[in-house]
């Protein structure tokens, strides 16, 4: 196994963190499903992303100060009869041998260990309220650092969520190859559904087929509980039920993108459960599809994160005028924002290791501008639940479109663009 690659991340950190400072990255626990019933163990994102490390109940401290920068582990230590039970430990000298650390230690020794690391710095940097329990564990190894020696400098403790999500944003070449690779995977599944799909079926049974596919394809789970939405189920944005039968004449949305070697996909594709759309679901699921398709043009190296926003907004607007579910003047109905009532939600959000990846959305008072190296879905939706005041015919529609796009140096690249999303295509596949 090649660690080479987060240990380079982890030098990386020489050139940002401040001066006498040690950053502190806490692994994830195991979680219990029920009793003494574990859920298969998956390492905390930033964890995983400096140390390659996938054991529970370890934590990083990174050390910045003028001897350079150098890197500690507390990881479970070696045991026999729990390596019997649970499997292999790297144990202290496996994560040095293996893992590239300088340091290792067993993690029973943290609490007694930490003060005397954190002493001599001036700030301690980590993500503060993320894990449960640990700040105050911060608080009380800098408090015990601190009295150590009275004459010395305070501690300052830092939220290290922009630094940590701002270095995470960018994504490098071994990160892009795996976002591809999960999004393939997450693509092949949609287009093993869609073809699938016929009245009557249960929406957990398409929920099962997803999974399936996923899985044998090498990601074993989704990156997030599946949206598999019949009809006017599409109109509750997270809904994870996936337990009613399909009707003919209703859309299906299914949100699902699994998640491989840690990295995630995120796609939505809504397709008619009987192949083929009628008249009012194709003309909303056309302006979903021009928002959608303008969006990503505007994914482009310089521009504002809120151009996509603002054209997504702006297109189903004049969509939903020309259709005559919004009355009046495009523009004026934009400023008031009268489009929130069925297009709710933002245009997209970062992907990475996690589906709602890290990363600041904001550079001071003004939106972010897009980079090469990031990832960003474009996901506009339109929603008219059957409680809304329109025409009968429009009720019970629900459409979202979403892919996954890489911006490069010259434009984009839709890394989801395989499972098709025009109208016409969908229908081919499904017949
Ligand atoms: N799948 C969750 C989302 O699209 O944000
Ligand atoms: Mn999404
Ligand atoms: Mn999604």
């Amino acid at each position: 196994m090649d660690n080479t690659i987060y240990k380079k991340r982890r030098d990386n950190l020489e050139e940002i963190l401040p001066n006498n400072s040690v950053l502190l990255l806490p692994g994830a626990d195991l979680q219990y499903r029920n009793a003494d019933s574990a859920h298969a163990f998956r390492q905390e994102s930033s964890f995983f992303y400096f140390s390659g490390f996938c054991e529970p109940s370890s934590l990083i401290a990174i050390i910045n100060n003028d001897m350079g920068l150098s890197s500690i582990i507390f990881v479970p230590p070696k045991d026999k009869l729990k390596e019997i039970w649970d499997g292999h430990r790297a144990g202290p000298i496996g994560a040095v041998d293996n893992f590239m650390f300088d340091k290792a230690y067993d993690n029973s020794q943290i609490d007694s260990m930490m003060p005397d690391i954190l002493q001599g710095s001036e700030q301690v940097l980590y993500s503060i309220g993320k894990k449960q329990g640990f700040d105050q564990k911060v608080i009380d190894w800098t408090t015990a650092a601190s009295s150590k020696d009275r004459h010395s400098k305070s501690i300052n403790i830092t939220d290290a969520s922009s630094l940590i999500g701002n270095v995470r944003l960018i994504k490098d070449d071994h990160e892009i190859d795996l976002i591809k690779k999960a999004c393939e995977i997450s693509a092949d599944a949609h287009i093993e559904a869609m073809k699938a799909v016929k009245e009557g079926d249960n929406e957990q049974y398409i929920e099962s087929l997803y999974i399936h596919e996923f899985s044998k394809r090498g990601g074993r789970y989704p990156a997030y509980t599946p949206i598999v939405a019949g009809g006017e189920n599409a109109c509750v944005l997270h809904y994870v039920e996936n337990d009613k039968d399909l009707k003919s004449n209703e859309l299906l949305l299914v949100d699902a993108g699994c998640e491989y070697k840690m990295y995630a996909a995120d796609i939505t594709r809504t397709f008619p459960v009987c192949g083929k759309f009628s008249d009012e679901q194709l003309k909303v699921y056309e302006i979903v599809l021009r928002a959608m398709n303008a969006a990503i043009d505007s994914v482009k190296v310089g521009n504002s994160i809120m151009m996509p926003q603002e054209i997504s907004e702006k297109v189903i607007t004049e969509g939903l005028v020309e259709i005559g579910i919004l009355d009046g003047d495009p523009d004026e109905l934009h400023k008031e924002g009268a489009y929130k009532d069925f297009y709710m939600h933002k245009i997209g959000h970062w992907l990475g290791l996690d589906v709602h990846d890290v990363g600041d959305y904001m550079e001071g008072d003004d939106f972010i501008k897009f980079k090469p190296g990031m990832i960003t879905t474009i996901e506009p939706g339109i929603y008219i639940s059957n409680s809304m005041d329109v025409d009968n015919k429009w009720k019970g529609i629900g459409v979202r479109i979403e892919d996954d796009i890489l911006v490069t140096k010259d434009g984009n690249e839709n890394l989801t663009k395989k499972v098709p999303s025009d109208p016409h295509e969908i229908e081919s596949l499904m017949s």
